[in-house]
């Protein structure tokens, strides 16, 4: 290999990056959006539950096996298997972690583009470029390409610098301001007419909706995707964890912290809905439904903005800024993955892989960019909704049936001398074994 792998220097880098991850479109937009329309409240009860009791156990088998195997997630698989079976195995689930997470990346940078050139407007509209404001925010395909692009480029400029002075530092800064601008908008929402209604149908449950079959599977399918599960990405970020570190604790603090601001923007974005409504923008389609998905962020949204006046500039741009943000910190673990496999398999060096991967998976954005109609549906389907239970299944097989007890448990207790006594000791094991594969088998089967 004559790589060296590089590491987070910190328990804070970790906590910042892994959060990074979890924390992107998905929780800022997806969430809320799920929440709206599947019953508010019965929503957040559902998912909370889900996200603690089968999401952080799965992802719990993906940190440890990175953790145990120090490399990337092929290579870590195959550290575990112990024959030829389970190596092709263990190469199956890493390798189809890789392209999951190149796929994801492929159709996130798109809609990143679109949070970019959406933060820059009110920019240029500030400064009098009416003309290029409008540019920015209709939809074209030589705007929806360059946006790519240059979101493309940023995420390969953090990528090409590795894990410390690239993912660690970037998250870093970014992670808190993603936080102290979620907090400041919610804070001026609040002070707007229609906020408090909003509120109440967020917080409060429809206990009735909470078995809804529907409900179940949207929870869980928005509880993997947030948690980056099924994509190596965790393989990965664990195995740049020292073994100093009490992993069982770091694994859920960044649940908790996903968790929270997924809870947060819901908070954000259901009484903001709210304020537009009393302000005469439709948030409800004839039939009653909410108007949801693309929509809900590039329509309703600006309405409300621009409906403030000069102030809706500024918040306009602090929102935009607020998505672009945390679909960054995001990107760079997606692009991590692919990554790290080649510069460890077939010594290359990080910045040529991370460039040549990087401008790889532009190329298939493109494509989707070029047949929006069809394919964006079609990538994300298949990677977010296939791909990523899929795997995220697969990883606690591998976790459950192949990996030796005494090693799972000799890794578990790195960093962590008393664990012997905690419930995590006693029932992770098991439960990954049995419980997670199946909870996950049967939602995603019931979701065909
Ligand atoms: N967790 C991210 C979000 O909430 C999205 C995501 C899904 C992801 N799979 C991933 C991020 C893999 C990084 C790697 O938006």
């Amino acid at each position: 290999m004559g790589v060296s792998r590089g590491g987070f220097s910190s328990r804070f880098g970790f906590i910042m990056a892994a959060a990074g991850s979890a924390v992107g479109l998905g929780n800022i937009w997806g969430f809320p959006t799920q929440t709206a329309s599947n019953g508010g409240a019965a929503f957040v009860l559902v998912y909370l539950v889900l996200a603690f009791c089968l999401a952080y156990p799965a992802f719990m088998a993906e940190l440890l096996i990175g953790r145990y195997g120090q490399a990337n997630a092929v290579s870590s698989m195959q550290k575990i298997a112990r024959n030829t079976w389970q190596k092709r195995f263990g190469f199956v689930v890493g390798f189809g972690g890789i392209i999951c997470a190149a796929l994801i990346l492929s159709f996130y940078s798109i809609i990143a583009g679109w949070m970019m050139s959406y933060a820059i407007e009110p920019l240029a509209r500030l400064a009098g470029f009416a003309g290029a404001a409008d540019w920015l925010i209709n939809h074209s395909l030589i705007r929806n390409i360059l946006f790519t692009a240059f979101f493309m480029g940023l995420t390969i400029f953090i990528i090409r610098r590795g894990v410390e002075e690239g993912i660690e530092k970037w998250s870093k800064r970014l992670m808190p301001m993603l936080i102290g601008l979620l907090i400041l908008l919610i804070i001026y929402v609040f002070t707007l007419d229609g906020a408090r209604e909003g509120f109440n149908a967020y917080l409060n449950p429809d206990i009735s909706r909470v078995f809804e079959p529907d409900l179940l599977i949207s929870a869980l399918g928005q509880a993997f995707f947030s948690l980056s599960l099924g994509t190596s990405v965790m393989i990965i970020y664990g195995s740049y964890i020292a073994k100093k570190e009490n992993l069982v604790t770091l694994g859920a603090q960044v649940t908790l912290i996903d968790v929270s601001i997924a809870f947060l923007a819901g908070l954000l974005i259901i009484p903001a809905m709210y304020v537009a409504q009393a302000q005469g923008v439709a948030i409800f389609a004839e039939d009653g439904s909410l108007i949801s998905g693309s929509n809900l962020v590039f329509t309703v949204l600006p309405a409300l903005f621009s409906g403030m006046g000069d102030v809706g500039l500024f918040v306009a741009f602090g929102f935009f800024v607020l998505m672009s943000i945390a679909a960054l910190t995001s990107s760079i673990s997606m692009l991590e993955g692919p990554v790290s496999y080649v510069v460890e398999r077939h010594d290359t060096p990080r910045e040529k892989a991370t460039t040549f991967i990087g401008l790889g998976i532009l190329v298939l954005s493109i494509l989707i960019v070029i047949n929006l109609e069809w394919m964006l549906d079609f990538v994300a389907t298949l990677s977010t909704q296939y791909g990523q239970p899929i795997i995220a299944m697969l990883c606690c097989v591998f976790a459950g049936w192949v990996w030796h007890r005494s090693d799972i448990l000799s890794e578990i207790k790195q960093g962590n001398e008393h664990v012997e006594h905690s419930l995590f000791w006693k029932i992770w094991p098991w439960y990954t074994k049995f419980v997670c594969p199946t909870a996950i088998g049967l939602v995603f089967w019931h979701s065909l």
